[in-house]
């Protein structure tokens, strides 16, 4: 039923903004479809618009608010089937694969063989961004989810350091919780659960399992030993929620541990964005740290712009958009903002904080070490089918629906069925 209201409200959104899309299509700028819509992710959209800008291309904003970007996806959806696709959309992983097997975008050869994209562009984006031999969408970044953030006096006056195993862990939520501060901030949204299940999961399967089970769907590794203890850790977790935990977007639990509410978010380093949106500096008000457990391992997702072919050959504004994207100067002034890390290997970490320079090396090891992974949680894994059937488990056995036996049995009959 919620999704049912979430998707009708989403395509009436998609109906009003129209005319406004065609009015900027006729004085020729671009119209961006995004979820940036925090107040960290506002931040660094801005700083695309002023680059585009200062180029004298007009914008036109059309934001869809949800987190992971779920109701963005319906209105692209009901927008392209209304035959008015916006100029630039972001998207995800499996979802940019999917509109190009449509034939739905707009080819970027010539752009990024002027600007030699292939020899910059990590491979494990360019097997997003490139379809069948053609790039298809323009890369902003590269966000992971597997990260803890922390508020740093509350682990200081419970004498807490940054946890390194889950014994750890569990041992810190134990000492929070006496001492009468949440110890977890959490949004109950289906995205956020599977967001958190990423980290826990890589740190009970491991990378080799991770793999087999999330990527390569084997159903032995779905219904391992190892799973069900992936979901035993989403109890101690759910334990360690507030009563109003349900529904709460991500950047209102990322509030709760800047303003000392709770001690610990599990969430990608988009959260970073909203510590530093509120002036909050890494290492003294706040800590980042990877999960426990998963320390070598990166579970990455990358935000791209997919070019909606509009009638013909890719347009001047789409050339100029992808190409401003992926310049080093945006590359490195965007993703100070937004958390996230470049999507080029040539970028320097000068103007990184700490944490954005620990996530600069730990992508360059992870790729090295066969330690990097598509996230499961943010459409990086397998297509949105599977995406969903793993989400309805998760979340299900988070709201106590089924216990960790249980919901192993029903993620392996999902996937199957989901294939
Ligand atoms: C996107 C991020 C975004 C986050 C929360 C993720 O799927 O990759 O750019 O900040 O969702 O909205």
């Amino acid at each position: 039923m919620r999704s049912f209201v979430k998707t009708k409200t989403a395509i009436a959104l998609a109906l009003t903004v129209t005319a406004g899309a065609a009015q900027a299509d006729g004085h020729g700028g671009v119209e961006v479809l995004h979820w940036w819509t925090s107040g960290g992710e506002a931040a660094a959209l801005n700083v695309l618009k002023e680059d585009l800008e200062g180029q004298g291309i007009g914008w036109t904003d059309m934001p869809v608010a949800g987190g992971g970007g779920e109701q963005a996806m319906t209105v692209l959806r009901a927008r392209v089937t209304a035959g008015n696709a916006p100029t630039a959309v972001q998207g995800l992983g499996f979802d940019i694969i999917d509109w190009a097997k449509q034939g739905a975008l707009a080819n970027l050869n010539d752009v990024a063989a002027a600007e030699g994209w292939d020899a910059v562009v990590p491979a494990a984006l360019q097997q997003f961004a490139k379809v069948d031999g053609q790039w298809v969408s323009a890369p902003v970044n590269v966000h992971s989810t597997n990260w803890v953030w922390a508020n740093k006096a509350v682990l200081d006056a419970n004498g807490i350091a940054a946890p390194e195993t889950w014994d750890d862990f569990a041992a810190a939520l134990e000492k929070l919780a006496a001492a009468g501060v949440t110890p977890i901030a959490h949004g109950g949204q289906a995205w956020q659960d599977a967001t958190v299940f990423d980290a826990v999961a890589m740190s009970t399967l491991g990378p080799d399992g991770y793999k087999a089970a999330f990527i390569d769907l084997d159903a032995e590794a779905l219904g391992s030993d190892a799973m069900i203890e992936a979901f035993k850790r989403m109890d101690v977790i759910r334990a360690n929620v507030d009563d109003n935990f349900s529904g709460r977007d991500w950047n209102l639990a990322t509030a709760m541990v800047i303003n000392g509410e709770a001690g610990f978010q599990m969430m990608g380093d988009w959260a970073k964005g909203e510590f530093l949106n509120a002036g909050k500096v890494p290492g003294e008000d706040f800590l980042c740290f990877r999960f426990p457990g998963t320390q070598e391992q990166v579970t990455f997702n990358a935000d791209q712009f997919m070019m909606f072919d509009q009638g013909g050959a890719v347009s001047s504004q789409q050339a100029a958009l992808a190409s401003a994207i992926l310049s080093p100067s945006f590359q490195s002034a965007f993703n100070v903002v937004k958390g996230s890390v470049p999507a080029r290997t040539d970028v320097s970490n000068e103007a990184f904080d700490a944490c954005g320079k620990q996530g600069m090396a730990d992508l360059a090891a992870a790729a090295g070490s066969g330690n990097l992974f598509g996230s499961m949680a943010h459409g990086h894994a397998n297509d949105a089918a599977v995406k969903n059937a793993m989400y309805d488990v998760i979340t299900a056995h988070f709201n106590g629906e089924y216990d960790a036996e249980t919901a192993v049995m029903e993620l392996v009959d999902a996937v199957e069925i989901a294939q």
